[in-house]
This record gives structure tokens, C-alpha cells and sequence, in this order.
């Protein structure tokens, strides 16, 4: 059901930092359910087709620069509501404004580097998610 999955990736800063396992543990332990998970990485070109939305913003070269300086986890999760429930339970985009306890305020560097990624509509959730997988690893 597309409404409880939702797309996620470790950015490069949180794994060179060592917090993949702890990140992953917080995300399983919020119920999220891990529908299908990889560790990779992207090309410069790969991360601008990811991040094409943001393409004339001006941290469009900063942001497809940093994703694909390192290894990255990219995941599939299930929850009912995903989208929302895992936007609330990483915390706001920028870390410094991320409630307390939450996966950006605890393993965040900047707005840039913020530990993780996470879809913000279902069908953007569906179209990341086919950016990794195909959907028999999913569904
Ligand atoms: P993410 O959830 O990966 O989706 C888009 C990313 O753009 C976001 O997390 C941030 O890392 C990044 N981003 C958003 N706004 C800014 C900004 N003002 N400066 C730098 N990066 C930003």
C-alpha cells in the first residue's frame, strides 16, 4: 500500500561519522519496518537526477556534491502513514531546529549533512524508492 512506505537514506557524513548501526537501530525501534535496504553509494550525476526537484535552488551543487562523496545506506521502510510518521521522527531539515531525541538532533551536523533523508509525499516516496530498487523488493 503505497500511503505506508516511505524512502529513506543514511547521508555520507553520518556513516563516516559511524552512526549507520545506531541510526538503524533508532529507526527499527520506531517501528518502522525495513522493506528493503542497501549500502551504496551515488554518482555526482546520480545524485542531481535524485535531487532534480532542487535543481534552482543554490545548494543544488553543495547538496549533490556531499551525497555522493561516500558510502550512503538507502532504504525502503513500512508504517502505516510513513511519510509523515518518519518526517516527525527525524526531526525538521536543519539539525539545530530538530526536536530533542529525534534521528537529525541526534546524529545531525548541519542542514547539509542532516544523518538522513526522507521522502515528503507518497508518490515521491514510490519514485525514490524505484531510484534504488525494483518493486518486488518492496512489495
Ligand atoms: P533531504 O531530506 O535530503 O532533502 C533535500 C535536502 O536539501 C535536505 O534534506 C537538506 O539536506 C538539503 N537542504 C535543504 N535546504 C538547504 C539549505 N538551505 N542549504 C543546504 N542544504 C539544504
Amino acid at each position: 500500500m503505497s500511503g505506508n512506505i516511505t524512502f529513506t537514506m543514511i547521508k555520507p557524513k553520518a556513516m563516516e561519522n559511524g552512526h549507520m548501526g545506531d541510526i538503524l537501530a533508532k529507526i527499527i525501534e520506531g517501528g518502522f519496518k525495513v522493506k528493503a535496504m542497501k549500502l551504496t553509494r551515488l554518482t555526482k550525476e546520480e545524485a542531481k537526477v535524485f535531487y532534480a526537484v532542487h535543481k534552482e535552488r543554490p545548494f543544488y551543487d553543495g547538496l549533490t556534491d556531499f551525497m555522493s562523496s561516500g558510502p550512503i545506506v538507502a532504504a525502503v521502510l513500512e508504517k502505516e502513514n510513513a511519510v509523515q510518521a518518519y518526517r516527525d521522527y527525524i526531526g525538521a531539515t536543519n539539525p539545530a531546529e530538530a526536536a530533542e531525541g529525534t534521528i537529525r538532533a541526534l546524529y545531525g551536523t548541519n542542514i547539509e549533512a542532516n544523518a538522513v533523508h526522507g521522502s515528503d509525499s507518497d508518490e515521491n516516496a514510490q519514485i525514490e524508492a524505484g531510484f534504488f530498487f525494483s518493486k518486488r523488493d518492496w512489495v
